[in-house]
């Protein structure tokens, strides 16, 4: 008798000997209605997670902890048709980027960039207009600085850069720009350069990918965000499969583990050993990672830290994104 194949299946795409071990559960946490792009996460020391959406203007937050939760909108920001990146700044204060979006070229209409900062910490939320940044095309992934919280760092898809934003000044600019860091192309496909960003917090480095040029990367910087030396190559999308693309990532540093949301079934796990290609395993699974374009690990007790959440951008049917949400893998 021929067993059921399971839907999902996990390749180990090793420079180093393949190991197969059982894939972890994927659970369904939330799909949101038709045309809600879903682009990136960030999660509350209470374990709730926040939503950025970049086809709406609203931040969302849900429990995950419920059975069938349902988002609430924390804020709908004013001139802007969705929203990018996330991080928190410092406990329950959180920034993220917003723009009038086109979302067939990826680029914000011009002089629409902005950065805000929501604090969860009072209730209604408080929310801050920090600055704007016309001069930037599209800022995608968004970290705080790994030592000081005065200082949000975004990626640049489109110049290939790094910002750096002042949240006491609101002052902005570009810290390090790199052939690494930039796009191959005009055209979807090529037209995204540095994407995800994560701080290694209380590190030195600040990881991140670059979907156009497949690879995860990390930077040094210094106390006020400059970087020090080169950009760092730790893995190759194309190692995990001809057709995996990075997107944004959570980092696990004190394991040595990256996970990368990657287009358009996978999440990657990229085992950071020493010199060398790091080994990865692939996550596949054509039901319910869907575009994954961004994870972040639970928070608030030790089963919510070994949880990743993914987020889905979703996948058309017709005209129509659908199937866009968030899921969660149960680690072991
Ligand atoms: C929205 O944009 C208009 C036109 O540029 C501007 O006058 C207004 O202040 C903006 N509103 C907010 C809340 O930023
Ligand atoms: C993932 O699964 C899909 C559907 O079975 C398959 O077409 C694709 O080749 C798989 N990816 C890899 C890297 O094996």
């Amino acid at each position: 008798m021929k067993p059921s194949l399971p839907i999902t299946t996990l390749l180990a795409a090793a420079a180093c000997g393949a190991t197969r071990t059982s894939p972890p559960p994927i659970r369904n946490i939330y799909t949101f209605p038709p045309n809600t792009f879903i682009e990136n996460i960030a999660v509350r020391s209470n374990s709730h997670l926040l939503l950025t959406s970049m086809s709406v203007p609203d931040l969302y937050t849900l429990n995950p902890l419920l059975s069938s939760p349902t988002p609430s909108i924390v804020h709908t920001f004013p001139n802007a048709s969705g929203i990018s990146g996330i991080a928190e700044v410092t406990p329950d204060l959180f920034a993220v980027i917003t723009a009038v979006w086109d979302l067939a070229a990826t680029r914000a209409l011009p002089g629409t960039l902005a950065v805000w900062t929501v604090s969860l910490a009072t209730n209604p939320p408080t929310v801050r207009f920090v600055t704007s940044v016309p001069e930037s095309p599209i800022l995608n992934g968004l970290t705080r600085h790994p030592t000081n919280s005065r200082y949000l760092l975004a990626a640049d898809s489109a110049l290939g850069a790094l910002w750096r934003v002042d949240l006491a000044t609101g002052g902005k600019e570009i810290v390090f720009q790199d052939a690494l860091l930039t796009p191959t192309g005009t055209v979807p496909g090529t037209h995204l350069g540095i994407n995800g960003l994560r701080s290694d917090l209380g590190g030195k480095h600040v990881y991140f990918t670059n979907s156009a040029r497949k690879f995860l990367g990390r930077v040094e910087v210094d106390g006020k965000g400059g970087v020090k030396g080169g950009v760092q190559v730790l893995a190759n999308s194309k190692a995990a499969g001809a057709d995996v693309v990075y997107d944004d990532l959570a980092l696990d540093v004190g394991r040595g583990v990256v996970w990368v949301a990657s287009h358009p079934s996978y999440a990657v796990k990229v085992m950071l050993g020493g010199p060398g290609v790091a080994r990865q395993e692939v996550l596949n699974h054509t039901v319910r990672l869907l575009n994954p374009t961004s994870a972040a690990f639970g928070r608030g007790g030790r089963k919510q830290e070994r949880t990743l959440y993914v987020t889905n951008g979703g996948e058309f049917v017709g005209l129509d994104l659908m199937n866009e949400g968030v899921v969660a893998l149960d680690l072991s």
